[in-house]
């Protein structure tokens, strides 16, 4: 239980630290008073209690997040000297951070993922992209992490690429993701429009955007379909599970608009549709890591039931290392092939049973008909699958964020099940754990550069017209002549 903080007068201490409830274990903050003030730092504090946060009143080893007001980088390094003994080699101190972190991270109610603009650590003189910068053409050649320097100008890029995909024009959609996956590539900020010669995808429209940004802080036409009617709605639609570009640009077509449009009309939506727009609320809140481990003990309970020895892996943007998603993608499998068979049927039972599935569309497997092998275009894999909505059980007192059921017994989460038989396994987890853009650029470096077709359930030589076999992610990426990269570098 959250201590309640009582009304304290300023200059009084920070509240003690939050008990063991505090919502988010890896965090645990310091608030460093210097600029700040006392009676402003108690305000904070009682403020980061209040949302669940863990804070320190006394630095210690156990900090994870130093934050502090109107400091350089300079000070901040000479302030933790004077705190810490010199840490071993190797060890990671806490993170240094500047208020907008703390700020950004109350508004969302969670730790935001630190990002290079949050940190006070660049006491050694600031990293310079030299200019012309290089790099290697497709995604899947070089490490793309989960947080970069350049996420305004990868948000602007990805806004038009969206944009381009509601209507349609794939081409021009690719472009924009091609360049945005460049700007995350990168080991530091992109601060002249220079700086973006010499790199690859970057083509004359793109680069009008990074200079508009660079100079004014916003690009006009990005602006212009952030605000327009039509990006909006496209995106309204297409965020309901269940909903694709088609479907959305259909409704938008017949001049539907709100979600209100739709409750009044929805004989127009299937089942899938239906309870998509039902759970909206749920769904369109963030799933928490917390919630994953969750869902995973869950599924994994009921995959050994169904099948002692059947295993369930983790993939999708979380296996990523991302802190929050829109759904949780799992894979199962068995180490003895043909064992799988069935399972997913049984595992769904369990769970119903259990009160756990709200809703699910299954599909069966489609892997008897052997076509697959001899798709290269395809980007839909053959595998035994289900598209699930969860009902996941909440900690007593658990606030759902942003939901109008604050104090929820439970929430709705999306949940992908997906089995594989354990020959196509590692080709199952490369191709499920992304990113999409990722995937994207290792089938069409495959096709282009190896003449091989990649796909999630094997990589075939159409001239010879033979199957590769792997046993790991690692082998794949051996067999295509690339460097492995791990799923964390995957952010593509
Ligand atoms: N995928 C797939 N076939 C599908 C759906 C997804 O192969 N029918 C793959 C995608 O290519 C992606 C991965 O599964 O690489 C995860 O997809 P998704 O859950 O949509 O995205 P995440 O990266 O997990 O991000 P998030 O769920 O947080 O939006
Ligand atoms: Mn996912
Ligand atoms: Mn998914």
């Amino acid at each position: 239980m959250l201590p309640t903080p009582r009304r304290a007068r300023a200059g009084a201490p920070v509240p003690a630290a939050a008990g063991p409830a505090a919502r988010f274990p890896g965090v645990a903050i310091y608030l460093a008073e210097r600029r700040m003030g006392r009676s402003r730092r108690a305000f904070l504090a009682r403020l980061a209690l209040s949302k669940g946060f863990r804070v320190l009143d006394a630095y210690g080893s156990e900090v994870t997040h130093v934050v502090m007001e109107q400091t350089s980088a300079e000070e901040a390094a000479c302030w933790l000297r004077g705190r810490a003994p010199a840490a071993p080699p190797g060890a990671v101190g806490p993170a240094l951070l500047d208020i907008s972190w703390f700020t950004e991270s109350m508004a969302a109610g969670q730790p935001v993922p630190v990002e290079g603009r949050h940190r006070l650590e660049v006491a050694v003189p600031r990293k310079e992209l030299p200019s012309p910068a290089w790099m290697l053409p497709y995604a899947c050649q070089r490490p793309t992490p989960l947080t970069h320097h350049n996420t305004s100008l990868t948000e602007a890029l990805e806004t038009l690429a969206e944009a381009a995909s509601f209507e349609g024009s794939e081409g021009r959609c690719l472009s924009f993701y091609r360049a945005a996956s460049v700007l995350k590539a990168l080991p530091c900020p992109v601060t002249a429009p220079s700086q973006l010669r010499g790199l690859p995808h970057f083509g004359e429209h793109s680069c009008r955007v990074i200079q508009e940004l660079l100079e004014h802080g916003v690009c006009e036409e990005v602006e212009r379909v952030r605000f327009s009617e039509r990006y909006q709605t496209m995106k309204l639609f297409t965020q309901i599970f269940g909903v694709g570009i088609r479907t959305a640009d259909r409704w938008y077509q017949e001049g539907l608009r709100t979600l209100d449009d739709l409750q009044e009309q929805h004989e127009r939506l299937n089942k899938l549709q239906e309870a998509g727009l039902q759970h909206l609320q749920d769904l369109s809140t963030l799933v928490q890591r917390l919630d994953v481990e969750a869902l995973q003990q869950l599924v994994e309970a009921a995959v050994s039931e169904a099948l002692p020895g059947a295993t369930v892996t983790l993939a999708g943007g979380f296996r990523r290392g991302k802190l929050q998603g829109h759904d949780v993608d799992f894979l199962i499998t068995h180490p003895q092939e043909g064992q799988e068979v069935g399972l997913l049927a049984r595992v769904l039972l369990i769970l119903k049973e259990q009160g756990l599935i709200l809703y699910h569309q299954h599909q069966r497997s489609q892997c008897e008909d052997r076509t697959w092998l001899a798709q290269q275009k395809n980007t839909m894999d053959a595998f035994e699958r289900s598209f699930c909505i969860f009902r996941l059980p909440q900690p007593l007192g658990a606030a759902v964020e942003g939901s109008q059921r604050p104090c929820a017994s439970w929430k709705a989460v999306r949940v992908d099940l997906v089995v594989a038989p354990i020959s196509q396994f590692p080709f199952a987890l490369l191709g499920w754990t992304g990113s999409r853009h990722f995937e994207r650029e290792l089938r069409r470096f495959s096709r282009k550069e190896r003449g091989l077709w990649l796909n999630s359930h094997g990589l075939f030589d159409p001239e010879q017209k033979t199957l590769f076999h792997a046993a790991s992610e690692e082998d794949i990426f051996r067999h295509l002549g690339l460097e492995y990269l791990p799923p964390e570098q995957r952010n593509a």
